[in-house]
């Protein structure tokens, strides 16, 4: 087949490092099917879908019943993690090893699920159960619930960020750096969201990579005034400080992966009062049109772009095509239109929770196909064809 693709900027495949699919768990929210199909609308090749389902991915039974379910839905390709609990540790080395899974998840501070290992003894226990570079939520639990009695119940969405603050953030990157030289394993700090915690990163890049949120690089405290519940995630959304930290960061080379944390909920969840909001925002459909509009913006190049959501993740997790370290390179291509301006419309949300934190927002710039290993899945809007996603391979071995 051949497109036209005049005007336009050929990418290599875009990928979103961090998305919570709910499958199994949630289908009125979110299933691989849905969320993959929001994917390449979206301008994305391949997801790397995290753990937190229900029942949650912590065991090779189903770890492998989901790689299996993948044939014949998923429209994109799909990396799969692992979450690390007090009780499969032991199993951990041989679970890291499975060829589709891209990490083990570690969560260090309460969120959606029950898969925390906050405590030095048990966090040092995973850190030596492999070798491969292991994915950390940083926060910490017991800063959270020593502040805990200070918030109660109807409080305005802001105190979220009160609440999880940056000691909180901060405490838990430590916390894991610390072990991290300790035992040599090599990290990858998911959404950092902090100034302090990039500045102490980069005392750390020999051992650890990081990524950061979109929403951490286009959103301010003013949301939650504006969004209320439909602002809460954790890490939270923070002051202008710390996003200019992180332009700063994504600018100079310091962070290697953007992703959008895409963390469905119901309506009903996100519109309960504070804290009883569920956390998390939509956003694997948006997350290349809203990078793309920040490219207009100047605030980061294509090729930088092509780096955080291509390269990156591919050198962070080992991801591997035909044996090589990379992706992008056996025709996974997203095509885009710097010139298209287009605003971003809930009605345009495939994700069966049907809402967006960025409804009326109006990008420069916007994906118009997407190609996965060859196969046209997305022209303008249309998604084509059967199903084409299969699982992403890793490197058993890949440390870099
Ligand atoms: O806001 C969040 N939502 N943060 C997480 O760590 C989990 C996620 C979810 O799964 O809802
Ligand atoms: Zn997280
Ligand atoms: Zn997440």
């Amino acid at each position: 087949q051949v497109v036209d693709c005049k005007g336009l900027h050929v990418l290599p495949g875009l990928i979103d490092p961090h998305v919570h699919l709910r499958d199994p768990g949630d289908p009125k929210v979110e299933t691989i099917g849905t969320g993959t199909k929001a994917a390449v609308l979206g301008g994305l090749t391949a997801v790397f879908d995290m753990p937190n389902t229900s029942p949650a991915i912590t065991d090779r039974a189903r770890l492998d019943a989901k790689r299996d379910g993948l044939a014949g839905v998923a429209h994109c390709d799909v990396g799969l993690y692992v979450g690390a609990t007090k009780t499969n540790i032991a199993t951990l080395a041989e679970l890291e090893h499975q060829p589709n899974v891209c990490a083990i998840k570690v969560f260090a501070g309460s969120s959606t699920g029950d898969m925390m290992v906050e405590d030095d003894e048990n966090l040092e226990r995973v850190m030596r159960a492999g070798r491969r570079r292991i994915a950390y939520h940083s926060e910490d639990e017991y800063r959270l619930q020593a502040r805990k009695p200070m918030f109660t119940p109807g409080m305005p969405h802001r105190n979220h960020m009160v609440w999880r603050d940056v000691e909180c953030a901060l405490l838990g990157t430590r916390r894991l750096m610390a072990l991290a030289r300790k035992t040599g394993r090599p990290a990858h700090i998911l959404h950092v969201s902090t100034a302090e915690e990039l500045d102490y990163l980069s005392g750390f890049r020999d051992i650890a990579t990081c990524e950061v949120l979109l929403n951490h690089l286009t959103q301010t405290d003013e949301a939650y005034d504006r969004l209320g519940g439909y602002a809460v995630m954790n890490p939270p959304i923070r002051d202008a400080r710390h996003l200019e930290a992180a332009w700063a960061a994504v600018r100079d080379g310091r962070v290697d992966c953007v992703g959008s944390d895409h963390a469905p909920h119901s309506r009903e969840a996100k519109e309960r009062p504070w804290p009883t909001t569920a956390a998390g925002l939509t956003g694997v459909q948006t997350i290349v049109p809203l990078m793309l509009d920040h490219v207009s913006a100047g605030r980061l190049t294509l090729p930088r772009l092509a780096d955080l959501m291509g390269t990156g993740p591919a050198r962070v997790y080992g991801a591997l095509n035909k044996g090589r370290l990379a992706v992008g390179y056996d025709g996974d291509v997203t095509v885009v239109d710097m010139k298209r301006q287009r605003t971003i419309e809930e009605s345009w949300i495939v994700s069966p929770c049907g809402w967006t934190p960025f409804a009326g927002h109006r990008c420069t710039g916007w994906p118009m196909m997407t190609i996965v290993r060859g196969n046209l899945v997305m022209r303008e809007d249309e998604v084509l064809g059967t199903p084409v996603g299969r699982p992403v391979a890793f490197s058993d071995t890949a440390r870099a």
